[in-house]
């Protein structure tokens, strides 16, 4: 049956995909985002249902809570470009560790609150070359990672503190349309689209596990309708690495023509892994889930998506 649903993060990338996927399965969606990062059309919910609200604001936070009173929360507002986290600490600990406690403590205070999910990141693990599940040892290497497994704390103190069965989801790196920081993939659009056919791109040799939001989206899903009963974590990803140069050969495929590339030291990091790949055995033990989307088949609709230059 569907349930009455409130997604903080709604406008941006991955919450907009959720947004959908939730009504496609019969839930009402609100959305309560600052709009920073997201885009108001992107919430996909009429204006009654959305909530122009900076998760800092601990009363306003509360108050959309207590008008909505949603049986499922689930928390994805934050910031989370590294090299934008990495700029302004302060923001994000304030926005990422102080505006979760917000969300968690009105989630805390509406009793028709019955299921939390909370999204952290793959950011929150160490370096380390092969998959890692759920079980690894924990190790951000900065300041986002550092302020993710602080949220992940605060979901499962939230837990036991209320009782409330609560999700931690691990994201990997999420690709599809829509992308709202200048990522690898919205990247690499949009300088094709422009017409550029060499391209200037930072590392190219890091592997990362790419996974296509819609399949983030069902995962998700899943994993509610699923209804872990006490405090859980898993890793939504695909379980597959791909480097830079073979994400700009899918692109190469995708075009039909040769793409050069070239290193631009502005945008190179000084600190960077190797390899972020997930194992998510446990995931597809829960839930059935499986992923749809390879990663031609998303730069097929990257190539096609009207993007602002
Ligand atoms: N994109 C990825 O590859 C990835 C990987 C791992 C984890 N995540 C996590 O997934 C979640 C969603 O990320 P995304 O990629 O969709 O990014 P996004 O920036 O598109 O989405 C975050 C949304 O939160 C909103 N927001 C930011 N600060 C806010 C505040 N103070 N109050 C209210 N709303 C605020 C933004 O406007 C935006 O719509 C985040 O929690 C992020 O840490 C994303």
């Amino acid at each position: 049956m569907g349930k009455n649903v409130l997604i903080t993060g709604g406008a941006g990338f991955i919450g907009s995909a959720l947004s959908k996927q939730l009504q496609e399965d019969g839930h009402a969606v609100a959305v309560l985002d600052n709009l920073s990062f997201g885009r108001r059309h992107l919430a996909g919910v009429f204006d009654d249902r959305f909530f122009e609200v900076d998760i800092r604001a601990r009363e306003a936070t509360r108050k959309v809570l207590a008008d909505t009173r949603p049986e499922i929360v689930l928390h994805l507002a934050a910031v989370h470009f590294i090299p934008y986290c990495n700029q302004h600490p302060v923001e994000a600990a304030d926005i990422n560790i102080n505006g979760t406690i917000n969300v968690l403590d009105a989630a805390q205070a509406i009793e028709s609150v019955e299921q939390v999910f909370v999204a952290s990141t793959a950011a929150v693990y160490p370096i380390a070359d092969g998959a890692m599940d759920e079980q690894h040892v924990l190790g951000p290497m900065d300041i986002y990672g550092t302020t993710k497994l602080a949220t992940e704390k605060l979901a499962s103190e939230f837990h036991l503190r209320t009782g409330i069965p609560t999700i931690v989801g691990r994201f990997f790196n999420a690709f599809g349309p829509n992308e709202t920081n200048p990522h690898l993939f919205p990247e690499i659009q949009r300088q094709v689209l422009s017409g550029a056919r060499t391209l200037k791109l930072g590392n190219l040799d890091p592997k990362r596990d790419y996974i296509h939001t819609e399949d983030m989206s069902r995962a998700m899903s899943a994993l509610l309708s699923k209804g872990v009963s006490g405090y859980d974590v898993f890793n939504i990803g695909r379980g597959i690495e791909y480097s830079v140069r073979e994400i700009v050969a899918a692109f190469e495929r995708q075009l039909g023509e040769p793409l050069t590339i070239e290193v631009d030291p502005a945008r190179v990091r000084k600190v960077e892994r190797q390899h972020l790949l997930a194992d998510v055995r446990k995931l597809k033990a829960a839930t059935g889930w499986e992923p749809k989307w390879d990663i031609d088949q998303g730069v097929a609709t990257l190539l096609t998506e009207h993007v602002e230059q």
